[in-house]
């Protein structure tokens, strides 16, 4: 049963009303917020690697900037929602230190390997894609910085998703090599992308709650549905095959019927055992340990002004 002041916090909620940082919140609301806008925080981070690893191959000068500028973008979005977190009373330290030592997920996505230059195109068009999918509805959240943030966000991301794509149609439109390089990177990240939405219905544990708070709007498989079914004809648009012999238009429905994901990879990429876990948080882990003189000097030259000011 709730307490008077949690049906009054309910009412806030169901009116719409967007709940804002100093305003009493229940503690199981506050704990939400901060392990899914935290993990969201991290994904962003730990996403520019997979990318980034591209940054000095890239086929040409234009496309090397577009990379770079969209890599930046992400970590943007990362410090964005950092601040977003630390409305809750989390300090950024905290949440960066949890991700460091394993007690904090990202999202499975970034933990498996960018081989071609086609992977790309597919994680701009796929892992995007379906970043947008997921963040578009989350702009109606209820917490006020989160839902501001995601404004934000997904105004870029949308360039992010377009310049996926226009690596795909580059590639799928070019030579018979630079097409199956486009289908191999499609191949890989259909299934993984797929996954991005999180466990099926029937076994995500914070859905039913998350979405009474509207921390979350839809579903894992209401979202799943709807990537499949937007992804499916731009996918024939450049002459290319989904990875799924069970796919098809179900009339009935009004959508299309696929093949689940494979969800025991899932399981095991999120606790920790994917193809890349290892090399991400160590890649992570070293960069913070390698910035460490940049925070000391920012904090000696902070202590220095400081002491001249009280002088
Ligand atoms: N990757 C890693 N962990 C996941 C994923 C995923 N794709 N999907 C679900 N999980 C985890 C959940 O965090 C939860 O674990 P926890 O209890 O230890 O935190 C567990 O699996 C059970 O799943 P759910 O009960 O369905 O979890 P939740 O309600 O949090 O839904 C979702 C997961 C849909 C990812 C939600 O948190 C969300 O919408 N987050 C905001 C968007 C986001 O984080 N995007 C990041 C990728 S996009 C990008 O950065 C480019």
């Amino acid at each position: 049963a709730m307490t008077p002041e949690e049906a009054a916090f309910q009412d806030r909620i169901d009116r719409g009303e967007k709940i804002e940082p100093k305003e009493w919140m229940p503690e199981g609301y506050r704990k939400t917020l901060i392990r899914q806008i935290g993990q969201h925080a991290h994904s962003e981070i730990v996403g520019q690697l997979p990318e980034g690893n591209w940054i000095t191959r890239a086929p040409t000068l234009e496309r090397k900037q577009i990379l770079l500028a969209k890599v930046q973008d992400e970590a943007g979005h990362g410090l964005y929602l950092y601040s977003a977190a630390e409305t809750l009373g989390v300090s950024r330290d905290e949440l960066i230190d949890l991700l460091h030592a394993g007690k904090m997920k990202y999202s499975s996505i970034f933990n498996y390997p960018t081989l071609t230059w086609a992977d790309m195109g597919a994680v701009g068009w796929l892992v995007d894609g379906a970043a947008i999918m997921n963040q578009v509805p989350l702009q109606r959240t209820s917490y006020g910085p989160y839902s501001r943030a995601m404004i934000r966000i997904c105004k870029e991301e949308s360039f992010h998703q377009r310049q996926g794509y226009d690596i795909m149609m580059k590639m799928a439109k070019g030579t018979p090599e630079q097409k199956a390089m486009a289908q191999d990177a499609l191949n890989r990240f259909w299934f993984p992308s797929l996954m991005m939405f999180g466990p099926s219905d029937k076994d995500s544990v914070h859905s039913a709650q998350s979405m009474a708070w509207k921390i979350k709007m839809n579903t894992n498989d209401e979202l799943r549905q709807k990537f499949v079914d937007q992804t499916v004809p731009q996918a024939e648009y450049l002459g290319l095959t989904v990875p799924d012999p069970e796919l098809k238009w179900n009339e009935e429905k009004g959508g299309y019927d696929f093949s689940e994901p494979d969800w025991s990879e899932f399981f095991a990429v999120i606790s920790g055992n994917g193809p890349c876990n290892e090399e991400r948080l160590g890649a992570r882990v070293k960069a913070w340990e390698d910035g460490a003189w940049v925070r000391e000097g920012l904090m000696a030259h902070a202590a220095k002004q400081d002491a001249r000011r009280a002088a």
